[in-house]
């Protein structure tokens, strides 16, 4: 029984990956926060033959989460950790800064719960000489977001500790990638005031995202035109990079 451990998998990316993975012989761990939801990932997994837990969870307490990876790991041996879940926030104009308290849980919630969950099971995997872990960024990593600094803070530790892990479990035949999306239409980016621009759907992303583990990519970027931006942001003075994004009005709904 192989055994996959699925967080953020109540919507969006992480339920398609879910439909993606679920299959005769696979035992499907889906956690989010919404049990609802996550029992309508469970269905559509379970119709397709595969076995289908759920557990309600906030990531913002990381030591419930290395608990219940152990648990379930227990249960049937995690050989695939896909770490879906992300909290956004935007600024509004009006306030001078984001939120120390949604600072806090983002911080918890995109990057210490995710790296402390993908380092407990890389321990587990490389034991077991297999095993594979992607995580989702985002390329608002790429850019000082000067309306998401912890969102853009976040991903861009995440992404670093990924490829560090990557680097560090390639001996003991561990996959680790990291993907860094651009827009996905999900709940998550129609709340989003503004265009979208080379959207994506959550389905296409779930399959780039089995690719890159298939392929043991580093660190994949889709669609491939946010490299490009990522370099042109990188080539230009910071000065004018700064003056260009406070520009930008990005509101999210609700505020
Ligand atoms: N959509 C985009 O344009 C886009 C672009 C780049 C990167 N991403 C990244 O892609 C990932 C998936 O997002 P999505 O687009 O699929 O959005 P989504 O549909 O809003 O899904 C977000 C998931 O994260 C879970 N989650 C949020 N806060 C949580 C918490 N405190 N504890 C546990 N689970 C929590 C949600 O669970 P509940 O609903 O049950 O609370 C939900 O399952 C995120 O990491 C996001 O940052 C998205």
């Amino acid at each position: 029984m192989t055994g996959v451990l699925i967080t953020g998998a109540s919507g969006g990316i992480g339920r398609a990956l879910a439909r993606l993975c679920a299959r005769p012989g696979v035992t499907l761990f889906l956690w989010g926060r919404h049990e609802g939801r996550l029992e309508e990932t469970a269905a559509l997994c379970r119709a397709r033959g595969a076995v289908a837990h759920i557990r309600a969870l906030d990531l913002a307490d990381g030591r419930a989460a290395l608990a219940a990876l152990r648990e379930d790991d227990g249960r049937a041996p995690v050989d695939l950790l896909l770490l879906g879940a992300g909290l956004p926030d935007i600024r509004p104009p009006e306030a001078l800064t984001e939120d120390p308290e949604v600072v806090l849980a983002m911080a918890q919630v995109n990057f210490a719960t995710p790296v402390a969950m993908a380092t407990e099971a890389a321990r587990l995997m490389a034991a077991r000489g297999r095993g594979a872990i992607a995580a989702i960024g985002s390329v608002a990593a790429f850019h000082d977001l000067p309306q998401a600094t912890a969102y853009a803070g976040g991903k861009a530790g995440l992404a670093r500790f990924m490829t560090a892990l990557h680097a560090a479990m390639a001996p003991h035949g561990v996959r680790v990638t990291v993907v860094s999306p651009g827009y996905i239409d999900t709940a998550m980016s129609r709340r989003l005031n503004g265009a979208r621009p080379f959207l994506m759907t959550p389905e296409d992303a779930a399959a780039r995202i089995l690719d890159a583990l298939g392929r043991n990519a580093p660190h994949v970027v889709f669609p491939r035109v946010f490299v490009l931006l990522k370099w042109l942001d990188a080539l230009l003075p910071r000065c004018i990079v700064h003056r260009l994004m406070r520009r930008a009005v990005v509101r999210q709904s609700p505020a």
